[in-house]
């Protein structure tokens, strides 16, 4: 893209950010909002490599548009990790993922839960009851999109998650799970990628 659309781009992105008609609630909370999402609004005009460099991610990781990454100063990626159309990554309660991992279009990876609040009938930004913990992704996976996995969920290596999974329990390496909840459907093996390989003409 030349210089002068970025600078386009710029320049209305920055006359949004001033306008006083689009500011309908000026508290601490919108300016501290209205940042991230003229950050996101620019990444349109990026290509999934720049995007991945503008959150910081590691060498070789791309991330496709109108995906989001929620607190991303708590996420944790290695390198090589690709990040589907309409992902949602929530890091807000710490998010590991190893290297070479994907994210197929439309997966989402959560660290918290507001159920709670709603049971409460105290569904108010900043309300005490939204629970948060950790998840972990590890190396070489792939999570097959659309698919949702749970807070505090840790994934192995090397595991395949299926289409349209839930994922509500730990998974252990070098496996494949699907359905919801997701459930181990076989192991990733020596002989499961001799007959991949033959079966799809991969030498
Ligand atoms: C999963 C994949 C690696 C194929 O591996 P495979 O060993 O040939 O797997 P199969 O297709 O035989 O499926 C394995 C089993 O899981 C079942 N299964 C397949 N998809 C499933 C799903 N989404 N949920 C639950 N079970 C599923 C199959 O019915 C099969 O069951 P069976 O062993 O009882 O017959 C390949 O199909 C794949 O990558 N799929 C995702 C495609 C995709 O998301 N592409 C997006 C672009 S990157």
């Amino acid at each position: 893209m030349s210089d002068s659309v970025k600078q386009s781009i710029i320049k209305l992105a920055q006359a949004i950010w001033s306008s006083d008609d689009l500011c309908f609630v000026d508290t601490e909370r919108t300016q501290g909002l209205r940042e991230d999402i003229l950050r996101n609004f620019l990444a349109l005009a990026m290509t999934d490599d720049e995007r991945a460099q503008m959150l910081g991610l590691s060498h070789g990781c791309r991330v496709r548009e109108s995906a989001k990454i929620i607190s991303p100063q708590n996420l944790t990626c290695g390198e090589n990790v690709w990040i589907g159309e309409n992902v949602i990554l929530d890091a807000s309660g710490g998010l590991e993922v190893g290297s070479h991992t994907t994210f197929g279009v439309a997966s989402l990876v959560w660290t918290h839960s507001s159920s709670f609040s709603n049971i409460m009938m105290d569904n108010r930004s900043g309300n005490p009851w939204i629970v948060r913990n950790p998840t972990r992704i590890g190396s070489g996976c792939y999570i097959g999109g659309p698919s949702s996995i749970y807070p505090g969920v840790t994934i192995g290596n090397k595991v395949i998650v299926l289409p349209m999974s839930v994922v509500t329990e730990d998974v252990p390496d070098n496996v494949m799970v699907g359905g919801s909840p997701a459930k181990v459907i076989r192991s990733i093996d020596a002989d499961w990628m001799v007959q991949y390989q033959k079966k799809n003409g991969l030498s």
